[in-house]
């Protein structure tokens, strides 16, 4: 599987912290935004990754990520020049994917709970069409929205429904097979000018290929769309990394503990970090320095 990072648009709901630069480049707590979605692709396993965003800020997230040696992954660029839609992150992946199946996250969507990494993988093993993340949420008229039958099989997808069926929302996660790749070309422009990734998610639902697995209880999603989510996200992180004295999300110590890079590797990026601030504290003391 090869992931894709969507870290598009334009910020419009951030104004004015997005005025020069990229909402996925901003804090949350103590790492960029980006971080938090990339940390989920490497517990999937995977390693070549897409990152696309407005062409403005390629140049800026090249000089964070670089090529992504340093983490023992392989980083790859794309730019949208327009926030055509998530669907259409698929569209500019298609060289990029190849023949491979596809784990695309959105580059503002933060997931935390102690059993991802382990149902990430068993997801991406049993894949047979898409699989979708969904969690229950207080406000659904403003994300996608599943309906489930009696049996946890989805019955309908709608996207910012005004009166939502359910208050299960579809987070931005999702593991596609090869075939999302020619679907995406029977897309059209929403009312709002996008390639709905909800539209093509109702095509594999209407082939009978479309499986939904709630994150539910006991886990955390945030999208840090708006100013308070924003700030709610990076209140989350804080609390959790300051009880526990872990931290969520760190790229660095994901990529030593998934056997990407070794321990010689993890010293020179900790050395790189420095000692000055908790988080080069953190990486350091992994491999006792
Ligand atoms: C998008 C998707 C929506 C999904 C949400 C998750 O919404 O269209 O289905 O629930 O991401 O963050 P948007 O960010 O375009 O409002």
């Amino acid at each position: 599987m090869r992931g894709i990072i969507l870290a598009g648009g334009s910020g419009t709901r951030l104004r004015p912290i997005t005025g020069v630069t990229s909402k996925q480049l901003l804090p949350v707590y103590n790492k960029p935004m980006i971080y938090y979605p990339l940390s989920v692709l490497m517990h999937a396993g995977i390693r070549e990754i897409l990152i696309i965003s407005n062409p403005r800020f390629l140049d800026t997230y090249r000089e964070l990520l670089g090529d992504g040696r340093w983490l023992g992954l392989e980083f790859s660029y794309a730019g949208q020049p327009h926030p055509a839609g998530i669907a259409d992150a698929l569209r500019i992946g298609r060289d990029f994917a190849g023949q491979e199946d596809i784990g695309l996250i959105l580059g503002d969507n933060i997931f935390y709970s102690t059993g991802l990494p382990s149902l990430l993988r068993s997801e991406r093993d049993r894949l047979a069409g898409c699989t979708l993340f969904g969690y229950p949420v207080t406000d659904p008229e403003r994300y996608g929205i599943a309906e489930l039958d009696e049996d946890g099989a989805i019955r309908a997808l709608t996207e910012k429904p005004e009166k939502p069926a359910s208050n299960l929302a579809v987070t931005g996660l999702y593991f596609y097979d090869n075939e999302a790749l020619s679907l995406v070309s029977r897309l059209t422009p929403s009312s709002r000018g996008e390639l709905e990734i909800t539209d093509l998610n109702r095509l594999y639902v209407e082939q009978g290929r479309a499986r939904l697995v709630n994150l539910g209880r006991g886990s955390a999603w945030f999208d840090t769309g708006t100013h308070d989510s924003l700030l709610d996200a990076a209140t989350f992180v804080q609390l959790i990394e300051k009880r526990q004295g872990i931290r969520i999300s760190c790229i660095e110590e994901i990529a030593y503990r998934m056997g990407f890079i070794d321990a010689e590797q993890l010293h020179r990026i900790g050395r790189r970090l420095g000692d000055a601030t908790d988080y080069g504290q953190y990486v350091r003391s992994l491999v006792g320095t």
